[in-house]
């Protein structure tokens, strides 16, 4: 028959988007604007100024999304908003028009997971590649979470952490170090991070390969500890992320005035380095905590998102890794596009689809979920 159409719509954040996906995973519209010039200045995003560009942004984007994809309500066959996680302001906006246009046009009415859409969207960009129970690395602004996906709403939480997000580290991490805001959607401080770190040296200068040391590996220039390393081996699976964004800090206080230039493009390398070990290192203990404790299924995959999973280095080592593990049995990688990994229409649209497929269609008179657990 016809495929399903639906409409999705996102303001949990600072992106205004919205979105018009079918069954088939085709994307037949896709809008966002962003903020980032206006938060820019204040450093980090302020709600009030975020609840008033959305007010401003919220019908234009609806509207650029049906006429991009040729359609009317009438075509319509959903309407899904993201209903939580979220800043509370901010969702209700989203969630309000979405509401109304629902209601008027005689639509169901899906409230999706903000997370649970990040995690979602790799079933769209990879069709029926993405069998369930996978593993889901969702690396955010807002979150840090390893989760086992064992179906539509169906989530074990592994890991998450326990101070700050790997996104806001990014972000805090290139403030220290006086780099731009990268502006428009998928940007913020993170890429920056990333573009200045392509400009760094991880290692010392190599040593040369001798006949008595043929494997001697380089040394980093400016070694940090990767988190919980040391003394958690207890196998906790949860992040932190804390204790190395003010290890930077440290390190930068000392030297930045002196050092400004390389250093900074060397510190960014060792900063994003590091992260991506402590990453690595709790995928690896998820993977094999899904297998021997939680007596699951095998994951079939690793999908990784959320805005920090357009970092071209993270995904990288994440394939390195992967490819690797392959070999002994292991787990295919799928990453969506960076313009999906940060907060898009299209994923809340297709969580919807995924969720009517489901049945969970919610009424018109619910709330948003701020603090929405998975
Ligand atoms: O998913 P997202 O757009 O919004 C939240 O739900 O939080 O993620 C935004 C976060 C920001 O911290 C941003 O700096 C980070 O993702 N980010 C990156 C990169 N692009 C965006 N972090 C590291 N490398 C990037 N290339
Ligand atoms: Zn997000």
């Amino acid at each position: 028959g016809a495929p399903t159409v639906v409409l999705g719509i996102e303001t949990s954040c600072d992106d205004t988007a919205a979105a018009i996906i079918d069954s088939h995973g085709r994307i037949l519209s896709e809008v966002a604007r962003g903020q980032a010039a206006s938060h820019e200045p204040k450093g980090g995003i302020v709600p009030v100024l975020a609840v008033a560009k959305h007010v401003e942004n919220m019908p234009y984007v609806v509207k650029e999304a049906l006429d991009q994809s040729g359609l009317t309500m009438a075509d319509i066959d959903a309407v899904a908003v993201t209903r939580g996680p979220g800043i509370s302001a901010c969702l209700s906006v989203g969630f309000n028009a979405a509401k109304t246009l629902a209601a008027v046009h005689n639509k169901p009415l899906i409230g999706a997971h903000h997370m649970e859409a990040h995690a979602l969207t790799a079933r769209l960009c990879f069709p029926d590649q993405i069998e369930f129970p996978f593993l889901s690395l969702l690396i955010s602004g807002g979150h840090t979470l390893l989760l086992a996906v064992h179906g539509v709403g169906q989530y074990t939480q592994l890991g998450t952490t326990r101070d700050d997000s790997i996104g806001d580290a990014f972000d805090k991490v290139a403030r220290a170090l006086q780099l731009p805001w990268k502006s428009g959607p998928g940007g913020g401080a993170g890429a920056a991070l990333e573009q200045a770190a392509q400009r760094g040296e991880l290692y010392e200068s190599p040593v040369a390969i001798s006949e008595e040391s043929p494997r001697s590996r380089p040394s980093l220039k400016i070694p940090l500890r990767v988190p919980m390393s040391v003394n958690h081996q207890v196998a906790s699976l949860d992040f932190s992320f804390s204790g190395l964004k003010a290890d930077v800090f440290r390190r930068i206080e000392a030297e930045l005035a002196s050092h400004y230039g390389q250093f900074v493009f060397d510190m960014a390398a060792a900063f994003q380095y590091t992260a991506t070990r402590h990453l690595l290192q709790k995928v690896k203990l998820g993977l094999r905590y899904c297998q021997t404790e939680l007596g699951m299924a095998q994951p079939r995959a690793l999908v990784c998102s959320g805005g920090v999973a357009s970092n071209t280095y993270i995904r990288g080592q994440l394939q390195d890794w992967a490819a690797a593990e392959k070999g002994g049995g292991g787990i295919p990688l799928f990453c969506p596009p960076p313009r999906l990994c940060t907060d898009n229409g299209v994923m809340v649209a297709w969580a919807g689809y995924e969720r009517l497929r489901a049945n969970m269609v919610d009424s018109y008179d619910i709330g948003v979920m701020p603090k929405w657990p998975l």
